[in-house]
């Protein structure tokens, strides 16, 4: 993984975040997952009147790649997030539960997932495996499903 395509992926990242639907919270999270092919699928996130039915920017990028029958395929995914209208440049990472969902890409396609992780402004990018952020993880091998 370059640094380029890290970059790249915040941008594409940044971009979908221009479409977070978070009247709520009022923080705009992007994801942009890179497939084996080369191309991005980006998200973000997603709230309801009903709080506790908000999906995450990661999930429903995530969700996007199955409905394309890849989810076998995933590389890479960047996450960028921040309070609107603030500039923020802190560095975000993914949510437990986003952790554990991008888990299940990386135990089915067999890679350890690298996250890139970036503000909603900024240069700053932090990279991690998803085995860092999610070590002994529990996933579909646990049942037997590869
Ligand atoms: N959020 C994400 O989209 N991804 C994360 O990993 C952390 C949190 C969203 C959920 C909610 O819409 C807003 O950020 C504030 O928690």
């Amino acid at each position: 993984m370059t640094e380029h395509s890290a970059s790249a992926l915040i941008l594409a990242a940044r971009a979908a975040a221009g479409n977070a639907h978070a009247p709520y919270s009022n923080f705009a999270v992007g994801a942009a997952v890179l497939l084996t092919d080369g191309s991005v699928v980006t998200g973000a996130n997603f709230e309801n009147a009903s709080y506790g039915l908000s999906l995450c920017a990661e999930t429903v990028a995530l969700a996007t790649v199955n409905a394309q029958g890849k989810l076998r395929d995933v590389v890479a995914i960047g996450v960028i997030g921040g309070r609107i209208g603030h500039g923020d440049t802190a560095t975000v990472r993914p949510c437990g539960r986003c952790r554990q969902i991008i888990n299940e890409a990386a135990q089915l396609g067999g890679r350890d997932i690298l996250v890139h992780c970036g503000g909603a402004t900024g240069d700053a990018i932090a990279t991690h495996r998803l085995s860092e952020l999610l070590p002994d993880a529990f996933g579909p091998a646990d049942l037997g499903i590869g």
